[in-house]
Parts: C-alpha cells; structure tokens; sequence
C-alpha cells in the first residue's frame, strides 16, 4: 500500500464558483484525500427534516472528478440550534452542575438518548446518500470525541444511564446486587452503603473527594458512552457502505478507552498538533518549550503515532475485553493486516488556541508528515486546504492563505508529495520494546494521584522518552494484549490493575518485564489487595509504604540519576538491583521482571532501560538531543528536531531534517 496525501476541505465555507479550482489545484498538488462535511449538519438540514443535501452531492461530484478520494465526516459534533431547542437537556453538565452552552461545537452529552436518535437518523440519511458513491471511500465518525473536555458529563441523562450500567456490573436476578456493589467499592467507611441503584448519585458536588471506587466507576461508565455512541453510528454505516470508517482521535485526550472505540473501526486516525501540544499539552519546563517552540516535542507526535497504530490493531468488531495483538509480526506476513493508521489532521503553520502560537520552523511540517509515514501512518491529511477569514479559527494556518495564496505548509507539503512518488510502500516490522498503555490506569490516577500533578500519562510517556533516546522503535500495546512473541522487553509502568490474564501471558513469554511504580496495586474495584502489592504471583516484593516527593526534592540513586514524585519503601527476597544514595532498595528482579519502586527522572530510566536492553539482547544506539530514530521493513529514518544542524552516523542531519536509509 501507497503512502498517500490529503488535505480537510469545507466546501461549504466557499464559493460554488472556486471548488473546481480548488479540486484541480489539491490534485496538481498530490494530494489524494480530501475530508469533508463534519461540521456541516446546519447545512444539511437547515430545519427539522428540512434535507439540503444538493450541494454535497455536488461536492463530491467535484472532488471525484478531479481524481481525489472523499472522507465523508458524520455532523454529529455540531448539532444545529433547532436541535437543541428540540431537545433542551441533551447538553452536557460539567461538575459544578451547569450546562455547557450552543455557539460552539459539541455541545451534547454522550448518553443523551433524544440526542442519540438524532444522531442516527442523520447518519443514516448520508449512509443511505453516500453509501455506494464511488467517490466516499472512507467515514469517519463525529468529530474528535473528548475534545473540549467532553467525555465527562454530569447530567440527569448520565445519571439515568449510570445507574443502569452499574446494576449491570453487579449482577442479580433482582436487576442488580446493591450488597455486593457497597462490599466492592467498600462503602461501609463513611456510612456510605446504598439500599438501592437508584440511591447511587454521580460523584461531583461532594463534601470532600468523593470514594475512589465510585469515581472510578463512573470513569469506566464514561468511557462506555462514548464506545456506544460512536458504534451506533458505525452500525449504521456498515448496512449502506463497505468503505473503512474512521474516528480522528486527539493528543493526550484519555477520558475514554480508545482501544474500545477502535475495536469497531477499521482505521485509527488522530489530528497531529506539534507546536499547540508542545505550549498546551507535553508538561515541558520552560527551557524545553523554547528549545523546541518552533519544532514540537521530538516523542509526543511519535508517541500517538505509536498509540493509535495500537489502537488501529484492534480487530474489528472484536470488543475491548477480546485480546489485541497490537503489531503484525514481519512486513511480508502482514502488509495485507497491518494496522491502519492515519493522520487526519496535521498541522501546516501556527494554529490559534495553544497559549502562544508560533510558526512551525521551515522543514517542520515536512518532517513531520515524515514523522507520520515513518511509525506506520498510510495517509497524513493537513488540516486544513484554505485558512478560514471568519469566525473561531480565523487566525489558524492552511495550506493556502485566505486570500488562496500558498502558504510555507503548501510547499512543503508539495515536496513531501515528491518524495514519496519515489519512496517505497508501507513496511510494517515490529519492534523490539512494547509499552503498555492503559485507559484505565489514566482514569485511576486521576481519581488518585496522591501527588499533585502526578499523571499516569507522564510516568508512561517518561519511559518511552528513555527508550527513543536510546534509539529505538517502540510498539504501544493494548493492555488486552496476550502475545509477546518477538518483543525483548515488555514495560507496563503505573499499570494500577493488572488482571491475571496479562500477568499470567507476560510470565509465560519468558520475555523481560519492567512494573512499578505502582503496577499491580489495586483489584477492578480500587481495593488495595493483601497480601500487599504488587500483586504478582512469583514475585517476592512488597510495597510496605510509598511516599511522594515535592517537585523540587528528588531522591538521589547511587551510581547517577534520581527518583522524582513518586517512592516506595520496597521488600523481600527478590535481588535489589538499584538502591538509593542512603542504601535503601528502589528497584528489585527475580526472573525476568523488574520491580521500579520509584519514578525515575531521565538519567535514572536511561539507565535502567539500557540495563534491561543488554540482558534482552536489545541493541541500544544513544542519540544525540533531539535526533530520533525510527525503523520500518524497509527504511530506517532519522529526525532532527533541532533549529541546527547535527553530526550523526549517518551523516549531517540539516536543521528539521530528514534523513531515509533504504535497509
Ligand atoms: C482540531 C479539530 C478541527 C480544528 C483544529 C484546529 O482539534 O478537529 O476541527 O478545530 O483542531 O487546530
């Protein structure tokens, strides 16, 4: 398969009288996808069953007959102001109990069901539309759910369906055990038992901190919403269309479990922000900022697209609890399964709602979509083709100016269209380290960070820092994952609960194990187990009492490096294979799995990472600042996110350059 190019086009924002001038100019540039129409129901059905679908269809015509391929979006994020007033409670709530207003966009609550038909009877009429238009070759559904903030809501819709979800969990003949829900979450502490379901409200607005296990519940309920909204509307796609749908998830957006969602689509896409992220979302100390203000994070794009090619090996339609094989094992096995990832939405010059917005540095956007191709994107789409010189985004970059001038993005994106006439087709190849990567153990240090600030997404995305630094490729896992076959070294840090099935396949694959901090720690309910964690058969080590640190106070290791947030007192027989400067054990091994009872700053997890590497046999190559590596079957390529030049084996890498070696 041919890595491809595209851009998001709003045809609705324009002329009638520019579109095939648009078409013409997307395909002379080599684009070959163009997705459109998720944001235009207003425009679809001005009124109440009111269909003006004529200029759609005259949309496509001209996109189709210019040669380029549609990705026709679902509307369902923008609901129009009619049915709003149709449905006057379908807004979500946020935890201070208000409604989130119109005048934006998603503006609904995931388990509204008046909104939720809605939504299918709109889907359905473009799926009946489109669904065997030659020109639609792909869906996608809604758009970026989360974003905004919105998994989450408060509302009586939620706590209807909350209620119902938790009688299903606690199973019994009389439509739920309310015992076994109060001896699970243990509400006995604080006189906190319920006599009923419906007694059960949803946990904001409390005195204090509401119990731990019920916020977590409602976590995994949330996240459940979102599955089932978006599989609604795949449902009905399916019965009109056989093109692959799509979702364009988010950077660090975890509210819900994306491996649920892509368990029912067939691509996993995501909207790729590198200088937004960088200010907005990465968690960078000002230095970092502005060594890389005008390039974005060297891993955090790496490290979703890594995510979401996980998220993508989900089998259709094989549920979240089924076993995830995240990776195809070899390029000629598998180039007919490989997970499809794409980028629907890449940046092409400053965009308008990170703190401070500046202008990517000349060769960012190349490198980037680069970037994409490299960890197994078959398609990178620029959002957006023309500048909008109205309302929210008008200060946000296209590839052409308002004014239909190009833009820097647009060129570079013609020479990315260049090169890859020449490159060769996707190489799937596995890597030698996986990550895990758990939703779940998100949503339960959120619900208990003990630490302010302490994230599960930094612990993992720390650790996966270390490992590009050493100049691997790294495949992320879904936590469903059962077969390790060809990994050396297995991560699953902050993996709060572990169920057996996982710990068992990782003790039978004989594979290296890094756990902890906080790995095993608590069961599906937010109990801690006894005997005391982690709660891993085999494993001699006990967590007897753990403490966070204050930012400015590390822990120093003997031998270099330091432990930062989070640190355990741990014990047993296990060998004690790092231990602080006073002697006290912070890391300990039997077998092939290692114990970190400790988050380790950059110098600690470098370290112990490459230890862990040469017991696997896994080749390291540390990097110099900046500089990553990333291997496909069939080209390594390195990436210089620096703003000068940098000497490699390779050779010289140029300021936000690209360097491809054909293997
Ligand atoms: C994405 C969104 C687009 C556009 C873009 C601006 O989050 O999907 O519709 O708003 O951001 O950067």
């Amino acid at each position: 398969m041919k890595r491809t190019l595209g851009c998001c086009y709003y045809p609705e924002h324009w002329p009638r009288e520019i579109w095939e001038q648009d078409a013409a100019r997307m395909a002379d540039l080599g684009l070959t996808w163009v997705r459109i129409g998720e944001f235009a129901w207003s425009r679809l059905e001005p009124e109440p069953g009111k269909l003006e679908f004529g200029w759609l269809d005259d949309a496509i015509e001209v996109l189709g007959r210019a040669g380029l391929k549609v990705v026709l979006g679902t509307p369902t994020a923008t609901p129009p102001r009619w049915v709003l007033d149709k449905h006057p409670d379908m807004l979500a709530v946020d935890a201070q109990g208000r409604p989130r207003k119109f005048g934006s966009r998603r503006h609904y609550c995931f388990s509204h069901q008046g909104y939720l038909a809605e939504c299918r009877r709109i889907v359905t009429l473009l799926a009946e539309r489109y669904g065997d238009n030659p020109n639609v070759a792909a869906w996608q559904t809604d758009n970026e759910y989360g974003c905004h903030d919105t998994v989450i809501s408060y509302s009586e819709a939620a706590l209807a369906a909350f209620q119902d979800w938790l009688r299903a969990q606690f199973p019994a003949a009389n439509g739920g055990d309310i015992g076994a829900l109060n001896a699970a979450w243990g509400n006995v502490f604080w006189s906190m038992d319920y006599r009923d379901f419906s007694e059960i409200d949803l946990p904001n607005l409390t005195v204090t901190e509401p119990n731990p296990a019920h916020a977590l519940a409602f976590r995994r309920f949330s996240s459940d919403q979102v599955a089932a909204f978006n599989r609604a509307q795949v449902e009905i796609l399916r019965r009109y269309s056989d093109a692959p749908i799509a979702h364009n998830y988010m950077g660090r957006v975890t509210e819900f479990d994306h491996f649920a969602t892509g368990a029912d689509l067939d691509i996993a896409s995501w909207d790729s922000y590198p200088l937004g992220f960088l200010e907005d979302r990465v968690g960078a100390d000002a230095a970092r900022q502005r060594r890389y203000a005008r390039q974005g994070d060297p891993d955090f794009q790496a490290f979703h697209h890594d995510l979401y090619r996980a998220v993508a090996a989900v089998a259709p339609g094989s549920g979240s609890e089924a076993v995830a094989q995240s990776y195809p094992r070899s390029s000629s096995e598998a180039v007919a399964q490989y997970p499809r990832l794409w980028v629907m939405e890449q940046q092409p010059g400053p965009v308008n709602w990170a703190p401070y917005n500046p202008s990517p540095l000349p060769g960012m956007v190349r490198l980037w979509t680069w970037e994409a191709f490299a960890h197994g994107a078959e398609a990178v789409l620029y959002f957006r083709w023309r500048q909008a010189p109205f309302a929210q985004e008008q200060l946000h970059a296209g590839l052409l100016r308002p004014d239909s001038v190009a833009a820097p993005g647009f060129d570079e994106a013609a020479e990315v269209a260049r090169e890859l006439a020449e490159a060769p087709d996707i190489a799937p190849c596995q890597a030698p380290v996986a990550l895990i990567f758990d939703y779940a153990a998100c949503w339960s240090w959120e619900v208990q960070p003990q630490g302010q600030g302490l994230a599960y997404f930094d612990l993992v995305f720390d650790h996966y820092r270390a490992l590009r630094r050493l100049g691997l490729s790294v495949d992320i896992l879904a936590p469903t994952a059962r077969d390790f076959s060809g990994y050396g070294l297995i991560l699953a840090p902050g993996m709060m609960h572990m169920p057996d099935g996982l710990i068992a396949a990782l003790q039978a694959s004989g594979t290296e194990v890094l756990i902890g901090p906080r790995s095993a720690a608590r069961d599906a309910h937010f109990t801690i187990p006894v005997p005391l964690p982690p709660a891993w058969p085999g494993l001699d080590v006990t967590v007897s009492r753990l403490q966070t640190l204050r930012p400015d106070m590390p822990v120093p290791l003997a031998g270099g490096g330091a432990v930062r947030n989070w640190l355990e007192e741990i014990e047993g027989s296990a060998e004690v294979v790092l231990r602080t400067e006073d002697g006290a054990p912070v890391a300990m091994r039997e077998g092939p799995v290692t114990y970190m009872g400790g988050w380790g700053d950059d110098a600690a997890l470098e370290a112990l990472l490459g230890t862990l590497c040469n017991r696997a046999g896994v080749a390291t190559r540390p990097l110099p600042e900046g500089v990553r590596l990333r291997r496909t079957g069939a080209e390594l390529f390195w990436f210089n996110h620096n703003a000068h030049a940098v000497e490699t084996e390779a050779g010289t890498l140029p300021a936000a350059g690209v360097l491809r070696e054909r293997l």
